[in-house]
């Protein structure tokens, strides 16, 4: 595996794999790497020749008052694990590698509708930062295939619309939650966790699949099942942002004759936000 800090000379090896009619494959993180992250590599090794894993902590996604300053940066531990899979590329560009004209930037990419709702709303602007990197990542990469997770639902639909939108000639790949034994999906933000607050999260995913069950079993009183697992949640020393029982296409809210369903919640627990969903079919 190398690791590249420059646009210029991840082109320059890029093309003569391109050349060599090898397929790339993107897996675009924010670093402090788990085994969800190492799973998107190991998808990425499945499906492509060419794996490019990119770490950069885009300051654009950030609120004001959110984690960009503590957010983890362990870019050796990175390196180590990616060591374990098939990365062939780690890209590390820094920020004026990503923002030469920093504020000066001014092309923004957005998806308005999709990103305004769920996590945008609580985090506005969040998605327009994340849609713009990974343009910028998919002109700087051109890959074949770009791979995400699908703990982030929201973002892989934004990302998926972003791509279709744009004619961009790249397959959106998702990948499968990766969860601790309890449950718990991982996340970087888990780190900011104490061991009560551990106990405790993986309670969120507990919910999504009472609330499943439900659904399951007939229930169609949507509002009063989020209700029912808000009160939980806040029971177990959450605190709330939303749970919603959405349509898959388009995470509108679901009605009674929908069937592709999934169930979306995020919750602060300490200082961390926990997001986590669960697909159902009614
Ligand atoms: P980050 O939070 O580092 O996540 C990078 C990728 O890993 C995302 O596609 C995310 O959905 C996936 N991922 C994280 N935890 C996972 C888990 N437990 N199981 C499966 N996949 C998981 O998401 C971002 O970074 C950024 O927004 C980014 C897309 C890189 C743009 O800056």
């Amino acid at each position: 595996m190398q690791t590249l800090h420059q646009i210029a000379e991840l082109r320059e090896r890029l093309q003569q794999a391109r050349l060599d009619g090898k397929r790339i494959g993107l897996v675009p993180t924010m670093g402090n790497l788990h085994r969800g992250h190492l799973e998107l590599v190991n998808e990425a090794r499945r499906h492509t020749e060419v794996v490019v894993v990119t770490i950069f902590v885009n300051p654009l996604q950030f609120g004001e008052n959110e984690d960009l300053d503590s957010y983890p940066r362990t870019l050796e531990q990175d390196q180590a694990r990616l060591g374990t899979v098939g990365c062939d590329y780690l890209f590390v560009p820094s920020e004026t590698e990503m923002y030469p004209r920093g504020r000066g930037n001014q092309t923004i990419v957005e998806v308005p509708e999709l990103s305004d709702m769920h996590c945008g709303s609580t985090r506005p602007g969040h998605f327009r930062g994340v849609t713009t990197v990974v343009s910028k990542l998919f002109g700087i990469v051109q890959p074949d295939v770009a791979f995400f997770g699908r703990k982030d639902y929201q973002q892989l639909l934004v990302i998926s619309r972003m791509t279709a939108d744009l004619c961009m000639p790249i397959e959106i790949h998702g990948v499968p939650i990766v969860r601790d034994e309890r449950g718990l999906a991982l996340s970087s933000r888990n780190g900011y966790l104490s061991e009560a607050e551990l106990a405790v999260a993986p309670t969120l995913n507990r919910v999504l699949h009472e609330t499943a069950d439900a659904i399951g079993a007939g229930e169609c009183d949507y509002d009063r099942l989020t209700a029912e697992g808000v009160r939980q949640l806040e029971a177990a020393g959450f605190r709330r942002d939303y749970l919603r029982i959405v349509r898959r296409d388009d995470l509108l809210p679901a009605g009674p004759d929908d069937k592709a369903l999934v169930i979306l919640g995020a919750a602060y627990l300490g200082a961390a936000r926990l997001i986590d969903n669960l697909e159902v079919d009614r």
